[in-house]
């Protein structure tokens, strides 16, 4: 496994010298892939899965069900299976479960963990040990689950499951797929009904992965747009086949920069468009981005296409706070693209950004500030002023152990006259391994600074 704590590796992004073009496939979509591990593990038999992730986030998904006594093994690039204990037959890890960078681990892990009668501790890095885990304590509580945390409820964790956990019923506060997939994980532990209430709905492929493995799973879309996941417990959860889409959060690197490099046109293969996660395209497209989505089909129980993206003319735009949860990890690189379209973008209701990988939007706003880029925090609104081209560059960027921001960073060094410098592009190997020599296939310009 690497280590993600290894030596900063620095990286300057500079203008390419022509357009960026070509066919590419981005790496397995990563919520998918840490659920097919998950529920590989919880089911009876051997879930074969194609195009998982393998970054550092999912290894450590990988590592943990190993160490809760699943089988996994690798085949080949991204051809892996998963050996499963079945619902409630996990067992008690012998040593601590580093998740590293990554919350989806510790916080779906943790509603695993809940269900189960045993003692697990759960830590990971310096950035998810700021990150808060109250969310989703507060619900696992209510199972009949056990925590200590240190103060201010962050990892190091220690978990005491449930011996008999208990169905509940719980409308999410925050809009979180995480908080809702670590309920409804325990839930499969639990005798009777669980039911979740989302205001805003989230990412459902908890939900839509459980019901492909035969759990008895039902989503009702409530008045005002809300949904309703109602989840029988103790299901006999029977292996399935996953195939993993190519991951549109990082589709959104390439495509947002062939949209900037003039004269660039890039095909994106295979990638997942659940209404759930396509709220980029939708912005990019009302900014006036070309997106041609082709060729749109169903793999496994998620929608995917072709995407083409040809270099554009961007405006600015309003970004509705009720879009968020449709585009949460995708607002780093809406706001580099917003620095170089002309007008104002107001992203609306970005509160959640300020508890991810880092402070995203005080890293957002000073890095783009860094560059040159008119950029203010209101509330939690972020306010992009674009001037109808790039700003300078010319910055080093704090990338704060944050894979989005370094990548965000390298595509606006695309564009900016002056070369755009990154601190550490170590994390973005957690959910885009292979991310500066894909870029480069398509004529963009990384190198190590
Ligand atoms: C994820 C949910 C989102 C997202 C994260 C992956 C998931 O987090 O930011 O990268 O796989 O469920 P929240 O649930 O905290 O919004």
């Amino acid at each position: 496994m690497t280590d993600t704590s290894n030596a900063p590796i620095p990286l300057r992004a500079t203008r390419p010298l022509g357009p960026l073009s070509g066919v590419a496939r981005v790496p397995g979509d990563k919520s998918i892939s840490h659920r097919a591990l998950m529920v590989g593990a919880l089911a009876v038999g051997e879930t074969r899965i194609e195009g998982l992730l393998e970054g550092e986030d999912v290894r450590r998904t990988a590592a943990a069900m190993r160490a809760l006594g699943a089988e996994v093994v690798r085949h080949g690039e991204g051809a892996w299976s998963v050996f499963g204990r079945g619902v409630g037959g996990l067992a008690e890890p012998d040593d601590v479960l580093d998740l590293g960078n990554s919350g989806t681990s510790a916080r779906l892990i943790a509603g695993i963990l809940a269900g189960h009668d045993l003692f697990a501790v759960m830590t990971g890095d310096a950035s998810l040990r700021r990150r808060p885990m109250r969310r989703v304590i507060e619900p696992l509580t209510q199972c009949g689950a056990a925590f200590h945390t240190r103060s201010g409820g962050r990892l190091p964790m220690a978990v005491r499951g449930a011996a008999d956990p208990r169905p509940i019923d719980y409308t999410l506060p925050v809009a979180s797929a995480q908080v809702k997939s670590a309920i409804l994980l325990a839930g499969l532990c639990a005798r009777g009904e669980t039911r979740v209430v989302e205001p805003q709905p989230t990412r459902d492929h908890t939900e839509t992965m459980l019901r492909g493995f035969g759990a008895e799973v039902s989503v009702a879309v409530l008045p005002g747009g809300g949904r309703e996941i109602r989840l029988l417990g103790q299901p006999e959860l029977e292996a399935r086949p996953v195939l993993v889409p190519a991951d549109p959060s990082s589709a959104a690197f390439p495509a947002v920069a062939a949209l900037l490099v003039p004269g660039s046109a890039v095909t994106l293969e295979g990638v997942g468009m659940n209404p759930l996660r396509a709220g980029l395209y939708e912005t990019l497209r009302e900014m006036g981005a070309d997106i041609e989505i082709a060729n749109e089909r169903e793999e496994a129980g998620e929608r995917v296409a072709d995407l083409t993206v040809s270099s554009s003319p961007l405006r600015g735009v309003e970004v509705p706070p009720e879009r968020a949860p449709t585009m949460i990890d995708e607002y780093p690189i809406l706001a580099v693209a917003a620095a170089c379209a002309a007008g104002e973008t107001r992203m609306r209701g970005l509160a959640e950004l300020r508890v991810k990988e880092s402070d995203r939007l005080a890293a957002i706003a000073e890095g783009l500030a860094a560059c040159g880029a008119e950029v203010a925090i209101e509330g939690d609104d972020l306010i992009v002023r674009g001037r109808g081209h790039p700003p300078p560059g010319g910055a080093r960027i704090a990338t704060r152990m944050d894979h989005r921001i370094a990548m965000s960073f390298l595509v606006l060094g695309q564009v900016t006259r002056e070369p755009v410098e990154i601190d550490d592009g170590s994390f973005i190997d957690t959910s885009f391994p292979g991310f500066a020599d894909l870029m480069r296939s398509l004529g963009a310009a990384i190198a190590p600074a």
